[in-house]
């Protein structure tokens, strides 16, 4: 039995998997220590969506190096999308690292643990298209947030994304399944739910296409909202990320009009130049997803967005670029996630584009973006004073003792003066009575 320490990068999918990984391993009789130095196995799950995440690992596993010599009986797993994309590769990069697993073998690591311990070395698993995923529904406890995975992989191939690679094809979870997790998080205390999917608008397309009754009109996400909704004792539900090329009115009118889903969209744009969206295999036009955002807000006014961004796609002119800044012009997001282009093997742009933008230029584009964002935010968060929100209550502030904190609907931080007689998950309104760039601060009305 190992004593085993479990290191996440990258996206939530992959905190979600090794949460489930983690209670797997404890039920094999391992046991997760949160320090590394008390472990005698190493786990890191890996994420491969920039070169700069994979070359982060790779220096923290190079690292180990001198450690392993010093105790030979320390074990090194490296799981994960850096672990699909490249396999045995590793091991001539990193020849004390021990095994490696890819996204979808995660239910192979016990017995591989046990070939580990009779002194195997070496061992890759890399089969694409298991259904771990789908089977692997334990949770640690309840948070008062969980993370439920309800759909894996993707089918868009985006010119620039190694995702398709490394996660697969389209493959939905039963919704039954997910209501009984849901269920059982919810008994076991959590109140809110984020649901998870690389694009989660596809979920249960591509199983309708395969038993014949696939409906574009039809959207199984909005269907699955709708059961949640019904659920006694969870009050909140978010979900990332959608993909504006799937949805549809019924997507739009499930979203908009569920009291318990979050009027706080993730809605990836990339790019507001048509241009570069093509170039990008998006398989929408900036106009679509306009339309979408202004649906949305037409249906539910409060609605606020957020999204995720890339400068210096191979090719982005200055111009084409300024039509992105136009765009957070227009949308004025509440938070946006940006990145310098990376060039991935394997995939399109990698293949068929040069990485003509210099990082010194993607810089000072990213740089740009987030001063417009940063404005914005502040300017929304100011404009909440005077306003009273209801504030689910996550617990003790971690800057300072004597205070809860909280958050929105809308997702804002909200943090207010400690009372005795509150409790986690307590839903309460806060009057705000001042805000900063990244909270805001208030006290409880009775
Ligand atoms: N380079 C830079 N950013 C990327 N993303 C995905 N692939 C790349 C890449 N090659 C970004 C996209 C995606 C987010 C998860 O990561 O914006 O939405
Ligand atoms: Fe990274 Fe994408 Fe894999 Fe998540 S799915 S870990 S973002 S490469």
């Amino acid at each position: 039995m190992f004593t085993f320490y479990l290191r996440t990068y990258g996206c939530q999918m992959n905190e979600r998997d090794s949460e489930a990984l983690s209670c797997l391993l404890s039920a094999h009789g391992h046991q997760e220590v949160e320090e590394e130095s008390a472990a005698d196995l190493l786990l890191f799950n890996t994420c491969s969506v920039r070169e700069q995440a994979e070359l982060k690992v790779l220096g923290k596993i190079g690292l180990l190096k001198r450690a392993k010599r010093g105790r030979p009986e320390l074990k090194i797993g490296l799981i994960g999308c850096m672990g699909q994309r490249l396999g045995a590769e590793l091991f001539a990069l990193l020849p004390h690292l021990d095994f490696v697993v890819g996204s979808d073998q995660l239910r192979e690591i016990p017995g591989i643990l046990e070939r580990i311990a009779a002194g195997e070395r070496h061992i890759a698993v890399t089969a694409l298209g298991g259904d771990d995923f789908m089977r692997l529904s334990e949770h640690k406890g309840a948070d008062l947030c969980s993370y439920i995975s309800i759909i894996q992989g993707c089918n868009q191939f985006c010119s620039y994304c190694i995702v398709p690679h490394t996660r697969g094809r389209e493959r939905s979870r039963d919704m039954a399944d997910i209501v009984r997790e849901v269920k059982q998080q919810v008994e076991r205390g959590s109140r809110e739910i984020l649901l998870l999917g690389q694009n989660i608008t596809a979920y249960g397309i591509a199983e309708a296409k395969r038993a014949g009754h696939y409906d574009p009109e039809a959207s199984y996400l909005a269907e699955l909202l709708a059961r949640l909704e019904e659920i006694e004792g969870l009050w909140r539900i978010r979900f990332t990320s959608p993909h504006v090329r799937y949805m549809n009115d019924k997507f739009i009118q499930a979203i908009c009009g569920l009291s318990k889903v979050c009027k706080a969209f993730h809605i990836p744009v990339q790019s507001g130049s048509n241009r570069i969206l093509k170039a990008m295999n998006r398989g929408y036009t900036l106009e679509e997803y306009v339309h979408r955002v202004r649906q949305i807000k037409s249906l539910a006014s409060e609605a606020q967005f957020s999204t995720d961004i890339i400068v210096g796609f191979p090719g982005e002119t200055v111009a084409e670029f300024e039509q992105t800044l136009e765009l957070m012009r227009e949308i004025k997001y509440d938070m946006a996630y940006i990145f310098r282009y990376s060039t991935r093997s394997g995939t399109k742009a990698a293949e068929n584009m040069r990485d003509d933008v210099s990082e010194e230029e993607k810089k000072r584009r990213n740089q740009v973006l987030l001063e417009e964002l940063n404005q914005t935010v502040e300017k929304r968060n100011h404009a909440y004073i005077g306003q009273s929100l209801e504030v689910l209550v996550e617990g003790q502030s971690k800057r300072n003792e004597e205070r809860w904190t909280g958050r929105s609907q809308l997702n804002k931080v909200v943090n207010f003066p400690w009372v005795e007689s509150l409790n986690i998950g307590e839903l309460r309104q806060v009057k705000i009575l001042r805000s900063s760039a990244n909270s805001l601060y208030g006290e409880i009305v009775e």
